[in-house]
């Protein structure tokens, strides 16, 4: 079960390569023949009901056909309690609550293909148990900005990286009968303005780095279906996006699915019917009756809308429907599932630093000082779409509390207070003194004062710090990374008291640690860990497992010192609008869809340049020399690894490096390793290196492995925009083989 991932890929790749078997797209179309004579049954009608929202969360198929509805599900780490039919509250159901796992940052931290083939599977299981079609996700945008409200949703700065999970993730959700929609399609990279923001992007930036992640889950791992994002690429909405959805998606890779709009997220009748959207989610105002009426004028073909239906029942043959008898009959949340939670927190947790080996928590340690209220909070819900109604979910401080065992006494304390976002309404009539009324209100002296005081008595102090589900959201960016609400006061105060001093980060995406960094001797980076995620951080701090995640993107020093701020291409002060936002806040508005879209299209045009091109994340960083605080891929162990001298060689299709890997350490542990390619005499621009290939090994205590690393030389070639196509440039490679972009160990040289 655990190796299925790699038999399923590699029989993919042959199947392609000899052109024997159908691609994983051309599988879609079995059904083709059966699925014109059942068109030819339908009525105008009965099709284009087909085309928009039954609910909030489905839409129709034909009950005279026996054609069952399409059931949607979010999100990306958790199948969504059920909601009521027409919104998102919730249907007060009892056996949804489903398993919690990982965020997206965090799954990518893991670097590991054999998790995100797993942590597929497990969604796919709890959606059918639930009746669900279709996994609104995964979300695979690039982290383009530090401040991304959906950076933690993310996987990665990194196009290889965030292609190699999305593609497992796919395979995972797919290989238990459960269509993927995988989101948001494309150049989804920010929240502001996010429904009337342009991302204005050149060709090359837009193939290489964007799509990539698409790129794979669709053609190589037969994504079923693909959700446009809210916001324009180059002028026109994702939804109505002629060269995204009918060039690219369908023309270059052969996608044979469907597109589903993200909520609210479809402009128009024609641009959407004409230029490759499916279903309008939600509301049936574009994708309805208008419909009918354009082909009564002959604005429209009926034979347009015969085709959509084919797309959607190419996916509905290919997913058996459960009836409603049989869905919901079990607890969602599954224990295998659970499992999987736990193993991918173990392996998602990055040991930034461990000056003196404050870490792991030594014999001697016998009164733990637990500081800051990330140790207590729960981090399944929150940040709209992504939130999970957890079975269980294990908090920081019960994990630590259960491993530490009766001789550890363990004390906690607040230290600080809570921001718990942007409130609608009238102000609370009672003060909670647990939470602050503004995200950068100064530390409570009080907090502060009961928090030293359990230091100075503790023999290990462990602070936990980071941000909330609040503060990094869907609908809105950060304003800055700093460490809300007076962290870096109570954490300076700390390590005065009692300078043994742990700090655990509890957020989604960085956080500027210039003044938490030089008085923590131990950094931990815990992430949204998932229902387990207290249990796996107990056993990292404990020792019991060897940390092993390494950063899947960068810790900026500054957030000023990011490509978009320092372009000056990020924030952009024109106020645009957010169609859902205004959508599903209509207590606030008291608008009509019509009223809010009318209100929409007067709003000003926000655009966002993508200057920097290809310089995003470490890209960047390393071409302009500006030295981050912690580098992409970084990440420690409790042991050290060895790498040994590279062979490496060049093929026609693959260019190959094999080394020896040495565990030098006491304990069994995993070490992420990094290929990089640099091209010093290339004509065409790079930035200085990119990551090209990649593995997790598990080495016990002294084991030697010989580890091979492989670039398909199809990774090597540039989108060339005068031929408007894909091109290699020959010549020399320089292939460096590391522990993190900052930590090559060895180099080689070959020609291609
Ligand atoms: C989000 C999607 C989500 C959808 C349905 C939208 O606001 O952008 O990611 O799947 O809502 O909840």
């Amino acid at each position: 079960m655990i190796k299925r991932f790699f038999p399923l890929l590699m029989a993919a790749l042959l199947a392609a390569s000899c052109g024997t078997t159908q691609s994983p797209q051309d599988k879609l179309t079995v059904n083709d023949k059966k699925i014109d004579q059942i068109i030819a049954q339908m009525t105008l009608e009965e099709k284009v009901n087909m085309l928009h929202s039954k609910t909030n969360m489905s839409s129709a198929g034909v009950e005279r056909l026996g054609i069952a509805d399409m059931h949607y599900a979010d999100g990306p780490f958790g199948i969504r309690e059920e909601g009521v039919p027409n919104g998102f509250q919730s249907a007060g159901w009892k056996l949804d609550s489903a398993t919690y796992f990982p965020t997206g940052s965090a799954l990518a931290a893991t670097w590991s293909r054999e998790m995100a083939y797993l942590y597929g599977t497990g969604m796919g299981t709890e959606a059918r148990l639930r009746g669900k079609d279709v996994i609104l996700g995964p979300a695979v945008n690039i982290q383009r900005l530090p401040v991304g409200g959906r950076t933690y949703e993310y996987l990665s700065e990194d196009p290889i990286l965030s292609a190699a999970l999305s593609l497992q993730y796919t395979l995972g959700v797919q290989d238990k009968g459960t269509a993927v929609c995988i989101k948001h399609f494309a150049v989804n990279n920010q929240e502001t303005n996010r429904g009337s923001v342009d991302a204005q992007i050149d060709e090359r930036t837009l193939r290489e780095i964007y799509l990539k992640p698409f790129e794979s889950a669709v053609v190589e791992g037969g994504a079923m279906s693909v959700m446009p994002a809210y916001n324009k690429v180059n002028g026109d909405y994702c939804s109505e996006n002629e060269h995204l959805l009918n060039e690219i998606l369908r023309g270059e890779w052969g996608f044979k699915g469907f597109t589903v709009s993200d909520w609210g997220g479809t402009h128009s009748t024609m641009g959407a019917m004409l230029h490759g959207l499916n279903v309008q989610m939600t509301g049936s105002n574009y994708l309805g009756q208008p419909v009918i009426d354009s082909i009564a004028t002959g604005a429209l073909t009926e034979a347009l809308v015969d085709e959509k239906v084919k797309q959607i029942l190419r996916v509905r043959y290919a997913i058996e429907a459960i009836p409603d008898d049989v869905a919901n009959t079990k607890m969602t949340s599954q224990p295998e599932c659970q499992d999987i939670a736990k193993q991918v927190a173990e392996k998602s947790i990055v040991l930034l630093k461990n000056q003196g080996g404050v870490l792991p928590i030594a014999k001697s340690v016998k009164k733990i000082a637990v500081i800051g209220q990330n140790a207590v909070l729960k981090t399944q819900s929150g940040g709209m779409g992504a939130g999970v109604k957890a079975l269980y979910e294990v908090t920081p401080l019960e994990g630590i509390c259960k491993r530490a065992g009766a001789d550890v006494e363990v004390k906690y304390a607040p230290g600080y207070k809570n921001f718990p976002g942007r409130r609608w309404g009238p102000p609370s009539a009672t003060v909670d003194p647990l939470v602050a009324s503004a995200i950068d209100e100064a530390a409570d002296p009080d907090l502060c004062a009961e928090a030293v005081a359990l230091a100075q008595e503790a023999d290990l102090v462990i602070f936990f710090g980071g941000t909330n589900k609040s503060i990094e959201t869907e609908g809105s960016d950060r304003q800055n990374i700093d460490l809300p609400t007076g962290q870096n006061e109570v954490v300076a105060a700390l390590a005065a008291a009692n300078p043994n001093l742990v700090t655990v980060l509890i957020s989604g995406g960085p956080t500027d640690l210039r003044q938490l960094e030089p008085v923590s001797p131990a950094i931990v980076q815990g992430w949204w860990n998932g229902t387990e995620g207290g249990t796996a951080l107990a056993e990292v701090l404990f020792g019991d497992i060897a940390p092993s995640g390494k950063l899947p993107f960068t810790f900026p020093a500054k957030l000023e010192d990011s490509p978009a701020y320092a372009l000056g291409n990020f924030p952009d002060k024109t106020q645009g609008g957010d169609l859902f936002t205004l959508m599903y806040r209509q207590d606030r508005t008291r608008m009509s869809r019509e009223e809010i879209q009318e209100m929409m299209a007067k709003m000003p045009k926000p655009v966002s340049k993508y200057t920097e091109g290809s310089l995003v994340g470490y890209r960047w960083y390393d071409t302009k020399n500006v030295k981050p605080m912690y580098a992409f891929g970084h990440g420690l162990s409790y042991v050290d690894f060895e790498y040994g001298a590279v062979k490496a060689s060049a093929k026609k299709d693959v260019v190959k490096v094999t080394f020896n890997l040495t565990n030098k350490g006491g304990m069994t542990a995993d070490e992420v390793v990094q290929l990089y390619v640099a091209r010093p005499e290339a004509t065409v621009e790079w930035p200085s290196k990119e990551l090209k290939a990649f593995d997790r090994v598990t080495l016990a205590a002294g084991e030697t492995k010989t580890v091979t690393l492989e670039i398909p030389v199809k990774d090597l070639r540039y989108w060339n925009v005068d031929k408007n196509a894909w091109d290699l440039e020959h010549g020399k490679l320089v292939l460096l083989l590391g522990a993190a972009s900052d930590d090559i160990r060895q180099q080689a040289e070959v020609t291609i």
